[in-house]
């Protein structure tokens, strides 16, 4: 093993009563920090001190990290264990430049498909292309789980002021209460239905489309499929359900369901901020490209942020990292990176099979600022464990009249980590239950304003972000086969909990349940 972790290790205890306040310093910040245009990345409240940073650039050379990015960009297989290509990056890629698969400029596809989003979203938005009694469309339901639900979830709420389309809503849960309080206040004759899937297996997202075509059959009859819309990489799949054939939206199988906001997936959001916001969105992510490319890895946002968390994962041996967006329509930005993170990096072997010798993804949480304030920020600050924070805030709001309240949202995210870095000496109190040990890191990401531009540089920020750390841990951040087991248990549970077969060769606890939960 290399020697720069033992290195990385020694430097820690070293500097195990060093304390992060103490070391600040305009130098200091110019170094621990980055910027692209407005986007300002703050990494200066941590505990790395200048021989552990470069130390851990050390080794981003070591693990060849430019190559890999360079060889993921160039359309090479780095998806060994699918031998897939990994390609999210052509979705936005609105350059004009080829991007090559097997030899294949796949752009022309990419573009085509882009311009039949943009053609469709404009034709319901303007009502040209009208539901079954020729009347506009008002409402969009979204079904997808996982990557086809939690991205346009994401996107939509955080591009909320630009709404100006059909209102959107999403179903993602076996739960039948989730179908079914979604569709209750609908008419299915102002409803467009989406079924998102990229393998169009998904159980979830196949029993919903069925209930929600069921729903629209029941009224409009065989009118149904002018309200049905089907985005997936499977397209031979989608015409069991009805889906007209202009109807379907493909995209290709290197892009990972959990990048795949930037393509199809992402049509709910296209619909409802329209397709030239969509298209900002998409340049905010090739903004980011073009720095994570073109920027050394001193000054590169995607870089230094992996190495925050690789030095709090692996050095420090901090296993969980909390995301804390102080901007309210960024709510469900900690959902989104819980599954972005923990389905690319939780992962226990490296590319070749091995067991891994350090600890791979954290435990990704969060919640929006300043609610988090009033729930669990008492742990952060004085509890027995130390968590990792990323604050992410905005210069301005989209509520001019409100730009006093503002203010105090940016007061408060600034108090935060300030508190968590400095605390309250011993000395400062008598009282030891109102002292705060501080010395507790975090990172702030700071941007103007949340436009879909900024939007797409926050998402395509926190990939690349996945990208470095799973090359550093030798993993293949890009397959899933952790979330297969339990699926396949549920479809041999199922008719045990229907009664339809005997329990008797299951382990106790089982029994147990399926007795507790006989319908
Ligand atoms: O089970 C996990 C997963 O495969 C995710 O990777 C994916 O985003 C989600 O399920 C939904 O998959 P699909 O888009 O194929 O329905």
């Amino acid at each position: 093993m290399s020697d720069i972790w033992t290195a990385l290790e020694q430097n820690r205890t070293a500097g195990e009563s060093r304390r992060i306040f103490d070391m600040m310093s305009p130098e200091r910040v110019e170094r621990f920090s980055a910027c692209l245009d407005d986007m300002f990345l703050d990494i200066s409240k941590t505990s790395i001190d200048d021989e552990a940073l470069d130390l851990l650039l050390q080794l981003v050379r070591e693990r060849d990290v430019e190559g890999w990015r360079d060889a993921m960009f160039r359309g090479e297989k780095i998806n060994t264990t699918e031998d897939r290509a990994v390609l999210h990056t052509a979705l936005r890629n609105l350059s004009g430049d080829p991007v090559h698969v097997d030899g294949q400029d796949v752009m022309p596809e990419v573009l085509d498909t882009l311009a039949h989003m943009e053609d469709f979203s404009n034709g319901i938005r303007s009502g040209t292309i009208a539901a079954s009694d020729g009347q506009p469309f008002t409402d969009v339901v979204n079904i997808g789980i996982g990557g086809s639900d939690l991205g346009p979830v994401m996107t939509t709420l955080a591009l909320a002021p630009y709404h100006d389309g059909p209102r959107t809503h999403y179903v993602s849960n076996i739960d039948g209460a989730d179908i079914h309080d979604n569709l209750a206040p609908l008419d299915p004759q102002r409803t467009l239905v989406i079924i998102a899937s990229k393998s169009f297996t998904t159980i979830e997202t196949m029993i919903n489309a069925g209930v929600a075509v069921d729903w629209l059959k029941a009224a409009l009859g065989d009118n149904f499929g002018a309200h049905l819309v089907a985005v997936s990489s499977a397209i031979d799949k989608t015409a069991a359900f009805g889906v007209p054939k202009d109807r379907v939206f493909g995209f290709a199988d290197w892009v990972g369901g959990r990048y795949s906001i930037w393509g199809p997936v992402g049509l709910p959001l296209m619909l409802a901020v329209g397709p030239e916001n969509f298209r900002e969105f998409l340049l905010g992510g090739q903004d980011m490209d073009r720095h994570f490319r073109e920027t050394p890895p001193e000054r590169n946002m995607p870089v230094l942020l992996a190495l925050t968390g690789i030095w709090h994962i692996n050095i420090c041996n901090y296993c969980t990292r909390a995301i804390q967006p102080y901007d309210q329509h960024l709510r469900r930005l900690p959902s989104y990176l819980q599954q972005l993170d923990m389905e690319s990096n939780g992962k226990g072997v490296d590319r070749d099979g091995n067991s891994l010798t350090r600890a791979s993804g954290p435990v990704v949480w969060g919640q929006v600022g300043s609610n988090g304030q009033h729930a669990f920020f008492q742990l952060l600050h004085q509890g027995s464990q130390i968590v990792p924070c990323e604050f992410l805030i905005a210069a301005e709001g989209h509520e001019p009249e409100l730009q006093e309240q503002h203010a105090l949202l940016v007061a408060n995210c600034i108090a935060q980590s300030k508190a968590l870095m400095r605390g309250r000496p011993a000395d400062e109190t008598p009282d030891p239950q109102r002292a705060f040990p501080g010395n507790r890191p975090s990172v702030t990401l700071a941007y103007r304003k949340l436009t879909p531009r900024t939007l797409g540089r926050i998402v395509a920020l926190y990939e690349h972000r996945v990208f470095v750390e799973g090359i550093i841990w030798n993993i293949n951040s890009f397959d899933q086969f952790g979330v297969e087991l339990g699926k396949i248990l549920a479809m041999e549970m199922l008719p045990l909990v229907q009664g339809k077969e005997r329990t008797d060769k299951k382990d106790a606890s089982t029994v147990a349940l399926l007795k507790a939960l006989k319908p």
